[in-house]
């Protein structure tokens, strides 16, 4: 054979790194960190094996453990004390992220991103207060059958801002709202400028869908709707042009960090993204993508380390450059092993 292209050349073992068009690396990595107000063990979760929500005692040895493996960043979620129809505990001084964000900031390296939502503060566990007229005598009892049930938008803005100030007062580095509040961004940007924390980045969910990949999540923060669902405010996974709208929003009020969520089942979005914005692009490899690869490893049916590897590696691929993922320590660990 006579053949001018021969791609299978540069797949030799020693080019391969050569020619290599993405890198892992460690400090791409960002691990979530679940602290618990209601405990003072360290509690397993269930469905994401590995992982644990600790008490705020706990909260620096575990980050500690994180920084161990390389993985430079932490995204703090919290489980707090009580639970009211406001979610008045996500912005207490004394709150659960608050407490821990001291505790790390004054005593490790790490850098700290506090995820500012109120599923895991209210007792019906949506994003915000929900609106006036539907908080009626009858309590929520109804209100799944309730067509017209959501979140009052422009109040829990008012409460966005709180949090994310009270987050700041208390050590966190950068600020990252989830909740898919329309002017989300620009509500917390005036917050935290008025405060006079200009200095403090915000990455933003930007592109956040409703998706059913949050399950082990929910389990984990125990912030799953206690009625009804949430694709009043988050996105429908049929929408990809709905997507860069929301974006662009988000980047016009001033959003340091876009980020798109979940990832793997997204990457076109990822990538939609890459090619139109200069910002950095994050990527949330979320609790379904983590707890589907372990629940297939345990059968014996993939190789985990190989398919963690491969899985943020392709997010990478992708675009993003930074990456929120359950497996950071765990692939941090085997990218310094040189694995
Ligand atoms: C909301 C929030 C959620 C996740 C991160 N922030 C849950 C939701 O929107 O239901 C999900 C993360 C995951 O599944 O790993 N505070």
């Amino acid at each position: 054979m006579n053949l001018t292209h021969r791609p299978r050349r540069l797949r030799q073992d020693r080019v391969r790194g050569l020619v290599s068009e993405t890198s892992l690396e460690p400090s791409d990595l960002i691990a979530p960190v679940f602290v618990d107000a209601t405990t003072d063990e360290r509690i397993p979760i269930e469905s994401m094996p590995g992982h644990e929500r600790v008490p705020v005692d706990e909260a620096v040895a575990r980050v500690e453990d994180v920084l161990e493996t390389g993985v430079e960043a932490v995204m703090l979620f919290g489980i707090p004390e009580s639970k009211d129809p406001e979610g008045t505990r996500a912005w207490a001084e004394d709150g659960v992220v608050q407490e821990a964000a001291r505790r790390i900031s004054a005593d490790t390296d790490a850098y700290v991103i506090t995820d500012v939502c109120l599923c895991e503060y209210t007792d019906h566990g949506h994003c915000g207060p929900l609106e006036e007229a539907l908080r009626g005598e009858a309590g929520y009892e109804g209100c799944a059958h309730d067509p017209t049930l959501t979140v009052d938008n422009d109040a829990t803005l008012e409460a966005l801002d709180r949090i994310a100030v009270s987050h700041a007062e208390a050590g966190a580095d950068m600020i990252a709202p989830s909740g898919m509040m329309d002017g989300m961004v620009a509500a917390i940007r005036e917050g935290l400028d008025r405060e006079g924390f200009e200095h403090v980045p915000i990455m933003s969910y930007a592109a956040k869908y409703e998706s059913a990949f949050y399950g082990p999540f929910r389990d984990a923060a125990d912030g799953a709707p206690a009625f009804g669902n949430r694709r009043h405010y988050q996105m429908d996974p049929a929408n990809a042009r709905e997507a860069m709208r929301e974006v662009r929003l988000d980047a016009e009020q001033g959003a340091d960090v876009l980020m798109v969520k979940p990832a793997l089942p997204y990457l076109d979005i990822v990538s939609d993204l890459r090619r139109e914005f200069d910002h950095p692009i994050a990527a949330y490899n979320v609790s379904g993508e983590y707890a589907m690869l372990h629940a297939a490893a345990e059968k014996g049916w993939l190789d985990l380390e190989a398919v963690a590897h491969e899985s943020l590696l392709s997010i990478k691929r992708a675009g993003a450059d930074l990456i929120l993922t359950y497996f950071a320590e765990d692939v941090a660990q085997g990218l310094t092993a040189g694995r």
